[in-house]
């Protein structure tokens, strides 16, 4: 820890915050105060993504932690920590996957383009368009490659197709084989897939499979892309493409990946933020200073290995 972020935390954070408890550790994770000034992060232009106090229950479980961060557009923001320290369930929370949890109990703001999306009567359907989301499994549906990335602008209604619009002689046939093409040349998966995009997406290797779930989420034409340890179930070379993909993805969207892959995490973001143990954001800075030089002890341990 340096002086200087000593000194941040003490002339500038209230009393509550500067007094954070030390936490129930892991073994091997050593006993430290956290420092809110090791959270601190500061980058141009507004964050696409504030999250203010969040706090979430799992009945009486409380598996995340007064958690506040800013995450900057068009960048890939990663999420490291331990197994159990809240990571899913803080990604869930950007789109608020949670709700689905029945157990599930959510405080705090998190705030897209200024807008919370905890307020009453907001459109879940149009932030989950605007927040995609991409799983550790890709989950294909089990029809044709095509209709994988169509399926969701066509049940919106952006592309007209089916009998009834058929009939009235608008269907989007060109539209959606443009859209189509877009997605998947965008998913780094056309030159695999064109010329069999009739074929079952079941059908297609996992790392394809990934892709194809990207692909798919690109086509309602999202913001910000969430992403929970998307290549975790690949083997190094699909993986390897998926990584380049984040990377490519990033000039245009705003990635938020979880991974248990260090290298990983090291190699595609330009910020991490540490979980640990009791659902706490612990350090959250530019890639390289907290991989380098990292504020924390506990999370240099993490970070070399020594627990979790
Ligand atoms: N659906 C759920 N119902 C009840 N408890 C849950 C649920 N999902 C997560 N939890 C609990 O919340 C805590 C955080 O879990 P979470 O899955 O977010 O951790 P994680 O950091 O993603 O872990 P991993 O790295 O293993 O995926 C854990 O204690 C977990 O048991
Ligand atoms: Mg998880």
């Amino acid at each position: 820890m340096t002086e200087s972020s000593m000194d941040t935390t003490t002339t500038e954070r209230t009393d509550a915050e500067t007094t954070t408890t030390a936490t129930e550790t892991t073994t091997g994770e050593s006993d430290e105060r956290t420092n809110p000034a090791w959270r601190e992060y500061s980058f141009p232009g507004d964050p696409v993504l504030s999250i203010e106090d969040l706090n979430v229950w799992y009945d009486d479980d409380h598996a995340l932690t007064d958690i506040s961060i800013d995450i900057p557009e068009q960048s890939v923001t990663a999420l490291i920590g331990p197994s159990g320290c809240g990571k899913s369930t803080f990604l869930r929370c950007l789109n608020r996957m949670n709700d689905r949890i029945k157990s599930a109990r959510i405080e705090g703001t998190v705030s897209f383009n200024g807008q919370n999306i905890y307020a009453d009567g907001a459109n879940l359907v149009e932030l989950r368009k605007r927040i995609g989301m991409v799983f550790q499994q890709p989950n294909p549906f089990p029809k044709s490659i095509r209709e994988n990335v169509a399926y969701a602008p066509r049940k919106h209604g952006d592309i007209e197709r089916g009998l009834v619009p058929k009939l009235l002689g608008r269907e989007d046939v060109q539209k959606e084989d443009e859209l189509v093409e877009r997605c998947l040349r965008d998913a780094a998966l056309w030159d695999e897939v064109d010329g069999r995009l009739e074929d079952n997406a079941l059908g297609l290797s996992g790392g394809q499979q990934q892709r194809l779930c990207i692909a798919r989420c690109l086509a309602v034409d999202p913001e910000v892309i969430l992403m929970d340890e998307p290549a975790s179930a690949l083997d190094p070379i699909a993986t390897a493409k998926i990584e380049d993909l984040i990377d490519d993805l990033a000039e245009d969207y705003t990635v938020v990946i979880v991974t248990h892959n260090m290298q990983q995490a090291a190699r595609i973001s330009d910020q991490t933020a540490v979980f640990l143990t009791g659902g706490e954001l612990v350090e959250y800075g530019d890639t390289d200073q907290v991989f380098e030089d990292p504020e924390s002890q506990r999370v240099e341990d993490y970070i070399s290995g020594k627990f979790g």
